[in-house]
């Protein structure tokens, strides 16, 4: 019996490793694995010790497997010790000892189960933190059962708590978007994706690519629309994550997956504007650092019917994408659809509170939200009955996060207007840390040009909504035409032009206090990148309206492009507004500031009397190039402190974006007097005329190169009147034939940079056709603009592939990485667009 199992056990040591161990029964048995050189046999250290020897251990040279009936010490281990200690003691002859080949001995120990690699372990870190708890908690009594819930960052934030909406005090309240629709204009909507079906609005919703009801994704990359949809009204069950406003409707309108014309984005903008309530738009003009394109005609008076009539003459919702050009000087100002009044303008910021490389800063941002950069991006719905993706990003993944909010506030308050939104969201955004260009406002918020007010915290903006006044109607002010006609000094410097509001006017306007200000230009340039224009308030803010772009080439400068600011909310709107253009770049590109037209709108002093904004036309600013058929010219003669002045303002100004250049030693005086050199303009405001500053004037209003002809004030303004009569004329004569001989030429040059403003709305038309054949040579299939979602046009698989694996959650993956494919992307998109790009219509 014996010696049959010695022979066995032999015969068993003598086969080679294909050998199979006999199962093991861990309930019965210990188990040794042991590394015994060859000096002894594993039989002979099997009975040794009185184990049995079951086999080599696989295919690693001189490793066995032992066992032994299961007993609480380590048959192995306590002999080696023994031995030791007897060799200690002198206990033992010296000389070799079988124990003396165990190289290595482990008696086996059952351990944790390995987890199936399908399986995406519970978000790792510390074992389970306060924030964690609180999220737990929140999701508990909300009932919030979703499986992405948690990695839903910008929800609640429990690595770095605070970098979120801060939206789940306000579920809390029970107030989560019921009875609002947000509609989105995107590319589609997965309506049949378990997320969406339930809050699905089919009636808000219509496909202007493949012209049938439901805005159906049926292209490959149709998904940005659902994963916005999914950010906004996700549902609350057992798929994905949630939306900010997750009990709200939520439609579709699909026109970037196809050829669609203004007309079909003019239906597209406020479709059934009656049952939608927000419209939410990730998408633009190209963000490549060099176009300059605003909605035509059509469009932009839809948005207007949809202001003055959705919500039951409340005015609809618009949230736009800022745009994900920063890394290549772009600047949302030069969005017509961002810098629109009616738009609420949503940047991004990342879960570190920090500038992603990507958004687009500019005097007519409101707000930034949160979204991709720093290592994370957006987890939201995805096309497919349950799927769920964890990199929607760019600022495209930062408006719908607004879009949301606003469905609360308007849930909470649904009587509150277009204008109280943006007050609301004025009133109550954070700043935060990152540093930026913060600068205190008239009526003490904080306002950037990266960030606008800070970042949107629901919390705050529901409470402020909850007892909210709503403010009285719209009303506006349009200075006239301010013609500057001088050639632009090159570097740090600029050429400033005045225009002094007086309480009279705005009493005649009904103006009580100013929100948006908007800025109607006409610059001739050489380079258009080389331009920058600030805006200084009476009060003493600045807008940037414009930035220097490095890849902006185009020769043509600014035509009867309007910018917009919402940097001066709340500012009462009188005194001197000044406007700066500066040539940022020395070199043999030279311009000259034509003209501008600063228009002042915000809330009215008396509701009885104010009416609706008339509708635009085409011809709206056609009245600056026939001076004296326009009313305005022709009541009074203006004095000099009243006229627009136009001055060298000293190099070391403080507010400018620009480098600092070595100042010309010729500008050094600030010389605003020196305006009067040019009477035409003097004469050409007279709307302000009754100028408070007139009386203080002393003997002579006149700088000293201007003799008085030693008559009184009075005289002298009639010489100097009928003198500058002349001259209005002559200058009159000599700008129409300017403009006319430029109009000209920049046809000659190229036809649709023209078009725009000369014929009826088809005219926009052109323009815009003739723009996108100019930009990237018909290479764009979408006209509606680009995705901003900062991975336009390339699927996130492709753009993640290397280091994505399904299996892996993906906040695993390397961000350097995934920057750097960020960042070549942008690269090659900037590369793809030569977006001369005609400055477009006037915005709206
Ligand atoms: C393992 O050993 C236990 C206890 O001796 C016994 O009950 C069990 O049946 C054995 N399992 C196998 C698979 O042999
Ligand atoms: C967030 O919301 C809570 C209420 O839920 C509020 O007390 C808090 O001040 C808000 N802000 C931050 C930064 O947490
Ligand atoms: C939902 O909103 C509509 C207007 O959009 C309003 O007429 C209706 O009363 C609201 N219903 C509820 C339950 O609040």
């Amino acid at each position: 019996m014996r010696a049959s199992a010695i022979c066995s056990l032999l015969a068993a040591a003598t086969l080679t490793a294909a050998a199979h161990l006999p199962p093991r029964n861990y309930t019965s048995h210990d188990y040794y694995a042991i590394h015994l050189s060859s000096s002894t046999s594993p039989t002979e250290l099997a009975v040794l010790l009185g184990l049995t020897y079951d086999g080599e251990l696989g295919a690693l040279p001189e490793h066995h497997v032992f066992k032994a009936p299961k007993h609480n010490g380590d048959i192995v281990e306590d002999a080696v010790q023994e031995l030791k200690r007897k060799r200690r003691k002198r206990e033992v002859s010296p000389g070799p000892h079988p124990l003396d080949s165990v190289r290595f001995t482990q008696k086996q120990k059952l351990k944790p189960r390995h987890w199936k690699r399908n399986i995406i372990p519970p978000r790792a870190g510390p074992p389970v933190t306060d924030a964690i708890k609180a999220q737990r908690e929140i999701a508990q009594t909300l009932d919030i059962k979703d499986p992405i819930f948690e990695e839903q960052w910008h929800i609640f934030n429990v690595k770095d708590p605070g970098n979120d909406v801060n939206v789940t005090g306000v579920w809390m309240q029970g107030i989560t978007g019921k009875n609002v629709t947000a509609c989105i204009v995107d590319d589609g909507l997965d309506m049949d994706s378990q997320d969406l079906k339930d809050n699905f609005f089919a009636a808000g919703s219509y496909d202007f690519n493949d012209h049938v009801d439901l805005p159906k994704p049926r292209l490959a990359d149709d998904r940005h629309g659902t994963r916005c949809a999914g950010e906004v009204s996700a549902g609350r069950n057992n798929a994905c994550g949630v939306g900010i406003a997750y009990d709200s409707r939520i439609s579709g309108v699909r026109i970037l997956s196809g050829d669609i014309t203004d007309m079909d984005e003019a239906l597209a903008i406020n479709y059934e504007l009656g049952k939608n309530d927000i419209y939410s738009c990730s998408w633009g003009p190209p963000d490549d650092g060099k176009t300059m394109q605003a909605p035509g005609l059509l469009i932009e008076k839809a948005m207007i019917e949809a202001i003055q009539k959705g919500r039951d003459g409340k005015g609809s919702i618009y949230v736009f994408a800022a745009g994900n050009g920063a890394a290549s000087d772009d600047n949302c100002n030069f969005d017509g659809y961002t810098n629109s009044i009616y738009s609420i303008t949503v940047g991004a910021v990342d879960k570190n509170n920090q500038h992603p490389y990507y958004s687009e800063a500019c005097s007519a941002q409101l707000v930034v939200t949160y979204s991709s950069g720093g290592g994370d991006a957006i987890h939201t719905t995805d096309v497919g009955a349950n799927k769920c993706t964890g990199q929607h990003g760019g600022t495209s993944a930062a408006g719908p996060i607004g879009a949301g909010t606003y469905a609360l506030v308007l849930q909470a308050r649904p009587e509150l207007s277009w204008r109280d939104v943006q007050w609301l969201t004025v009133m109550t955004a954070v700043p935060f840390g990152a540093t930026s260009d913060w600068t205190k406002t008239a009526i003490g918020r904080t306002f950037s040009h990266q960030f606008g007010y800070g970042k949107l915290d629901a919390w705050a903006i529901v409470e402020a909504a909850k007892t909210w006044t709503p403010v009285k109607p719209q009303a506006w002010f349009y200075s006239p035409w301010m013609h500057v006609n001088k050639a632009i000094p090159e570097g740090a410097q600029g050429l400033a032009s005045s225009f002094e509001v007086t309480e009279e006017m705005l009493k005649e306007a009904n103006l009580e206090r100013v929100e948006h200000i908007t800025l109607t230009m006409n610059v001739a340039h050489q380079r258009r990148g080389d331009l920058s224009v600030e805006l200084l308030s009476p009060d003493g803010m600045t807008s940037h309206l414009s930035t220097a772009r490095r890849d902006d080439d185009v020769a043509l400068g600014y035509d009867d492009w309007t910018f917009m600011s919402v940097a001066h909310f709340g500012e009462k709107g009188v005194g001197k507004w000044t406007v700066v253009v500066k040539d940022t770049k020395i070199n043999d590109k030279t311009g000259t500031f034509t003209d501008w037209k600063l228009r002042l709108w915000g809330e009215c002093v008396d509701p009885k009397i104010q009416k609706l904004r008339p509708m635009p036309t085409d011809h709206d600013d056609d009245d600056h190039d026939v001076l004296t058929d326009h009313p305005a010219h022709t009541t009074t003669i203006s004095v000099p402190p009243s006229k627009p002045t136009v001055s060298e303002i000293p190099s070391d100004h403080p507010d400018r974006p620009v480098a600092q250049k070595p100042k010309p030693s010729s500008s050094t005086a600030p010389t605003e007097t020196t305006a009067f050199e040019e009477p035409i303009i003097a004469t050409a405001s007279p709307t302000s005329s009754p100028s408070p500053t007139a009386s203080s004037a002393p003997d002579t209003f006149l700088p000293s190169p201007f003799p008085t002809f030693g008559v009184s004030k009075r005289t002298q303004g009639w010489i100097y009147f009928s003198i500058g009569l002349i001259i209005v004329f002559c200058a009159s004569l000599a700008t129409y034939f300017f403009l006319q001989r430029r109009k000209r030429l920049r046809s000659a040059r190229d036809d649709y940079e023209f078009e725009v403003l000369d014929d009826m709305e088809d005219g926009d038309d052109s323009a815009r056709t003739g723009m996108l054949n100019g930009a990237a040579g018909g290479k764009r299939a979408k006209r509606g603009g680009e995705l901003y979602d900062a991975f336009a046009g390339e699927s996130d698989e492709d753009l993640l592939s290397d280091t994505e694996d399904e299996d892996r959650p993906y906040r695993d993956q390397d961000e350097r990485i995934y920057d750097e494919k960020l960042a070549m992307r942008e690269g090659s998109d900037a590369g793809v667009s030569s977006g001369s790009g005609s400055s477009g219509r006037r915005g709206v």
